[in-house]
């Protein structure tokens, strides 16, 4: 049910701004390059000619099959595989590019796949990401805690009070840059964006 309602409920946001978002962040992508949780592959348009591997992973039955399709149709070169963030069936240091947009809201434990991303990149790797996150307002925030649970319910597993950016700081992964967005034409709750580039901690690497 939310494989076949997600276009439809996101096209008014991807007009007016998140395609935008999408292309200026994929245009960064390099080298063997890993998408977590693509969905429908939204950002298949977006990635650059001439990256060495794109790998698109997505652990959903529906999504994957609606993420092949768009695949046949884009004409692109890739893989899908059907691995989770929390384990990706990638070589130690193996990846120079990984690629985040909207999942790490979603993901089981988001801890478990902070470590994954650091440990599959490689020492000079990045993540690109875009991420909806607890908002900085007190009172947006409360609001997202009030209306956790009945969008977690709505939106297949998603956290809109998540704060992504601090969990990853707090784990392997070094936010070296991050700017705030809006996620325009979506609900309140899912309007704080950050996008923006981690490295794998030399530690983890
Ligand atoms: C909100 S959608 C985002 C889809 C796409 N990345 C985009 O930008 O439109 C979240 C996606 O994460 C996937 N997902 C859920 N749990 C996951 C996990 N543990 N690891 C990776 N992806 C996951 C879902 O199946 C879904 O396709």
């Amino acid at each position: 049910m939310f494989a076949a309602v997600y276009d439809p409920f996101l096209w008014m946001g991807e007009r007016i701004g998140m395609r935008a978002e999408r292309r200026e962040l994929l245009r960064q992508a390099c080298g063997r390059t890993v998408e977590l949780g693509s969905g429908t592959g939204l950002n298949l348009r977006h990635y650059p000619d001439g990256l060495d591997e794109l790998i698109l992973t997505e652990p959903d039955a529906a999504m994957r099959a609606r993420l092949e399709r768009a695949l046949r149709r884009s004409g692109r070169a890739a893989h899908v595989h059907a691995a989770s963030a929390e384990q990706l069936p990638f070589a130690d240091s193996s990846v120079d590019t990984v690629v985040a947009t909207l999942v790490l809201c979603t993901v089981d434990a988001p801890d478990v796949a902070v470590r994954e991303i650091a440990r599959v990149l490689r020492p000079d790797g990045q993540l690109l990401f875009i991420e909806h996150v607890r908002s900085e307002s007190p009172r947006l925030a409360a609001w997202q805690d009030r209306l956790a649970g009945p969008w977690r319910r709505f939106a297949e597993g998603c956290h809109c009070n998540r704060a992504t950016v601090e969990l990853m700081q707090a784990g392997e992964l070094a936010v070296t840059h991050v700017r705030e967005a809006s996620w325009r034409g979506m609900p309140r709750i899912v309007r704080p964006l950050v996008v923006g580039r981690a490295r794998p901690r030399p530690s983890s690497a």
